[in-house]
């Protein structure tokens, strides 16, 4: 089965749970963007209902999807041009993500490794049930839309891969040719920023170490001792990228070189072979505040007027809703339920 009868719509998400870290910027929204300017017709939510999955606090949930909101169009994503929304305003969500709790099965959830990951070393029965189903909602998501492609980084991919069986069993046990078969867009230097404490360890705004990761909220002093105490090895930088197989930490950073100038890694390797680090790290902390200092100047200036975030949000919700109810509809259609009410 292929996507080729639905048309291209792209779906992403983002949870406001902390700050927006580089990997977030790099690997997904600059992606959102691009998508954007290509014409695409583009849905990207600020996913809450995937947040409360761990413990938040309510009034910092509120303001984070606010801040994310901010980040959302400082970045360059439109509301006029695409959709932006908080998942818990479009009831679809949850209700989709139900039936596909029934769809899925219990071994494919405990097959994530990012339930695995979370639950690592911890007792897995006190965590919430919610963080279990964490992926069905997400395959509810992107299904309530038919959408046909999800920019993500590289951590999401089994997420997504487990979103093309729940369509592809959906299909199957019913007999139909209704859910797409949903390509993840995984591209570019940046599709896994590494911590800049540690090569093998995903930048993640959950890491405790705060010098571990670049906030988009952060100001050109902390980005500048950031990058210049990330972890290196004393070797100057070689004049072929692929000297950099076992150096991850060195790589990690020209990664995200490569990636802020719109280069490919050999390029940069090329132009920087043989200086050191006290070389290179400067020319990157100057490349990423000039990237990131005018988004965070824009994403004062939105949240000056919450209100105004809260409207967009709420004309979103409409949007997606408007995209969503026939496709809920038929589903449930699908499934076999009465529905009889007059709206
Ligand atoms: P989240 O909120 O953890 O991350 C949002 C996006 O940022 C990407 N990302 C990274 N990319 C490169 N390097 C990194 N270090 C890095 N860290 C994060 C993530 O891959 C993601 O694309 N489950 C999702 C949210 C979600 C979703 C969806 C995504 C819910 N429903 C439907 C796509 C479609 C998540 O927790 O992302």
């Amino acid at each position: 089965m292929t996507a080729a009868k639905f048309s291209h719509r792209v779906f992403s998400g983002i949870q406001p749970s902390g700050n927006l870290t580089l990997g977030n910027y790099l690997g997904a929204l600059r992606r959102f963007v691009e998508m954007q300017e290509e014409g695409i017709e583009t849905l990207y939510c600020m996913v809450d209902l995937h947040a409360i999955t761990v413990w938040q606090d309510p009034a910092r949930l509120r303001a984070s999807t606010r801040e994310l909101a901010a980040a959302f169009m400082a970045c360059g994503l439109d509301p006029k041009r695409s959709i932006l929304f908080n998942q818990s305003q479009v009831a679809g969500h949850a209700q989709l993500a139900w039936v596909f709790n029934c769809v899925a099965r219990m071994g494919w959830m405990g097959r994530m490794t990012q339930w695995k990951e979370k639950t690592a070393g911890k007792n897995a029965e006190a965590e919430s049930l919610g963080l279990f189903a964490y992926p069905s909602l997400m395959a509810a998501d992107i299904l309530l839309y038919h959408a046909t492609h999800v920019p993500v980084g590289e951590d999401q991919k089994q997420h997504i891969e487990l979103t093309r069986d729940i369509a592809a069993k959906f299909n199957h046990d019913y007999g139909v040719d209704f859910f797409p078969i949903t390509e993840p867009v995984i591209e570019g230097a940046a599709t896994r920023v590494m911590s800049l404490r540690d090569g093998t360890k995903k930048m993640s705004k959950s890491d405790p170490s705060d010098m571990s990761r670049i906030n988009l909220t952060d100001d050109a002093d902390a980005i500048a001792s950031k990058i210049r105490k990330a972890r290196t090895d004393p070797e100057p930088l070689p004049d072929a990228f692929s000297a950099l197989a076992e150096r991850p930490e060195a790589r990690n950073l020209v990664n995200i070189y490569a990636a802020l100038a719109g280069e490919a890694p050999e390029k940069v390797v090329e132009d920087f072979a043989g200086k050191p680090f006290s070389e290179f790290k400067p020319a990157l902390a100057d490349l990423a505040v000039a990237h990131l200092a005018p988004i965070t100047t824009r994403m004062k200036g939105l949240l000056a007027d919450p209100a105004e975030i809260d409207r967009i949000l709420g004309e979103g919700a409409d949007k997606a809703s408007a995209i969503a109810e026939p496709i809920l509809d038929r589903t449930f259609e699908i499934v076999g339920f009465v529905r009889s009410r007059s709206r």
